[in-house]
């Protein structure tokens, strides 16, 4: 039935690695771990799985700090591991992609670990390197989203380096030619082994535009955000007259273009990107020849509001984009509060509707145009887990600021896969990395997985009827939104058919009428 290729309709379902499912006992989950769990996965009716980092690195950032990105950290196994998973995915009629990091990788990678040594050595000019001010400081205002300045010192160079988030993540200097093609020679090793496509972190950070750097601006209308990061100093900036979307990332996002087009099968490319304008931003990216599709923030930030506010954020999306598939949406990731729990706090509900609240959180994103990425858990209504002590927390962003914002472990924890199993069938290890939450117990994936009633199997046969919607599968094509405050309502149309969704989040369900 479909026209569409498979990433305009896709539903993406997102692993993290260090926390799904653990094969070999250290307490921290790994490839071989999310193979033997493929079967689960594709029992949803998913279309792909993206797979968050699992290269070389020294974990200060989770693996968003790589230190080679051809190559498999010891934790999570081997290029072997990966070549297994990769065959058996695409048995099962899964489609792989991975997470690129092309914005900054760690400071333990050979590349800045040369770079740092002097002014002029082979890799020098591969990094942002900017002297300071006649007074010593730093040479711009720009700020770290993991708070503190975007710049530190290298006593050997007697310069500053950029890193937009970590100090131990400096940027890559994207003005240089051989920096783009050392991470085009990445994409290539990766296809070469059968990746089916990319999300790009982060790629409204990456910086390539020459010196003068400029100041970042004020926001005249800064009111502080829902969520707790937002609270932070980086977003009293505007950001894309100076640090942010600096137009000359598109001759990154042309260049991997052109390598993902050089293969068969229809590789896809799907940025991770805001700014302060973030649906011009989504716009720029993906003109003719750049990436296929944006990922979108707008339903992850939607958190405190009433419907009328999800209505908007949705709307502004579509607006943009309605007709097309170049729009990814997601309720929640590795780096936000699990989107059912966020929402119940919001609306005031009560957590024995949570399981309803996220299955219609689930219909509504997947109905929507464009692709979908659901996080690991989801598809179980895990909680968002608030209680993890200190001395346990591992996101360095939370333990900046903890105990006003909790960061990212709280979304972060081990999956659960049989209640009556050591650690819920996670591992076999006496300790795991992150604790595993007694309150999701109750939801382990694998017991879930046999019972009828359960989130996961509705989601299941929601995908399942899905695929045998033209409305949904072979168009990308919606109405605009209506409906009360506790409604939103739209039809999906093809030329075949038109299909009126309706989400009712006093009800908390969901129905589909085709008219
Ligand atoms: C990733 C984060 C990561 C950051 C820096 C993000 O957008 O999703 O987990 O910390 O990029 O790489």
């Amino acid at each position: 039935m479909s026209s569409l290729k498979w990433w305009e309709s896709a539903v993406i379902y997102q692993i993290y690695p260090r926390s799904f499912n653990d094969s070999n006992s250290d307490g921290i989950g790994d490839l071989q771990g999310i193979t033997e769990r493929l079967d689960y996965i594709s029992g949803l009716g998913v279309d792909a799985i993206w797979i968050s980092p699992f290269f070389k690195s020294p974990q200060k950032d989770f693996g968003y700090d790589v230190s080679d990105y051809c190559d498999i950290n010891p934790d999570y196994g081997s290029l072997d591991d990966f070549d297994a998973l990769i065959a058996k995915a695409h048995n099962l009629g899964l489609k792989v992609m991975i997470d690129i990091v092309p914005a900054h990788c760690s400071d333990q990678h050979p590349w800045f670990e040369e770079s740092r040594q002097s002014r002029d050595n082979p890799k020098a000019d591969w990094f942002h390197w900017v002297d300071p001010n006649d007074d010593g400081t730093v040479p711009t205002n720009w700020l770290s989203f993991f708070g503190g300045a975007a710049w530190s010192w290298e006593p050997r160079r007697q310069q500053y380096y950029l890193h937009n988030f970590l100090s131990s993540q400096p940027n890559l200097n994207h003005a240089n030619d051989e920096v783009r093609t050392a991470l085009t020679d990445v994409a290539r090793f990766w296809f070469d082994r059968g990746v089916d496509g990319f999300r790009l972190d982060a790629v409204h950070t990456i910086n390539g535009d020459i010196p003068p750097y400029k100041n970042n601006l004020a926001k005249d209308d800064f009111v502080l955000g829902v969520l707790p990061q937002q609270q932070q100093p980086f977003f009293r900036q505007l950001h894309d007259t100076g640090q942010l979307n600096q137009p000359n990332i598109q001759k990154f996002s042309e260049a991997f273009r052109e390598v993902a087009d050089s293969y068969d099968g229809d590789k896809f490319l799907m940025g991770e990107l805001h700014g302060d304008d973030p649906v011009l931003a989504s716009r720029t990216f993906t003109q003719e020849g750049r990436l296929h599709a944006t990922y979108n923030f707008n339903l992850l930030e939607w958190a405190g509001l009433d419907v009328n506010g999800l209505k908007e954020a949705i709307s502004s999306a579509i607006d943009a984009f309605n007709g097309t598939g170049r729009l990814t949406f997601a309720f929640s990731n590795h780096d936000v509060p699990r989107s059912g729990t966020r929402q119940l706090d919001a609306l005031g509900l009560d957590i024995s509707q949570q399981e309803a609240m996220q299955l219609l959180l689930l219909k509504l994103e997947i109905s929507l145009i464009g692709s979908t990425c659901i996080y690991q858990g989801e598809e179980l209504a895990l909680s968002d887990v608030r209680d993890i002590p200190l001395h346990k927390m591992q996101d360095p962003w939370g333990i900046e600021f903890a105990p006003t914002f909790l960061g990212r472990d709280t979304c972060r924890t081990p999956m659960v896969w049989r209640a009556d199993q050591p650690n819920g069938g996670f591992s076999n290890a006496n300790e795991t990395w992150l604790p595993v939450a007694e309150a999701h117990l109750s939801r382990a994936g694998l017991d879930e997985a046999e019972k009828d009633a359960s989130v996961y199997n509705q989601m299941a046969a929601f995908l399942k009827w899905r695929k045998s919607q033209p409305a949904m599968m072979s168009a990308n094509q919606m109405s605009a939104l209506s409906g009360d405050d506790s409604q939103i309502i739209f039809d999906r149309i093809s030329d075949t058919q038109t299909l009126r969704c309706c989400f009712d989040f006093k009800t908390l369900t969901a129905s589909f009428e085709e008219i």
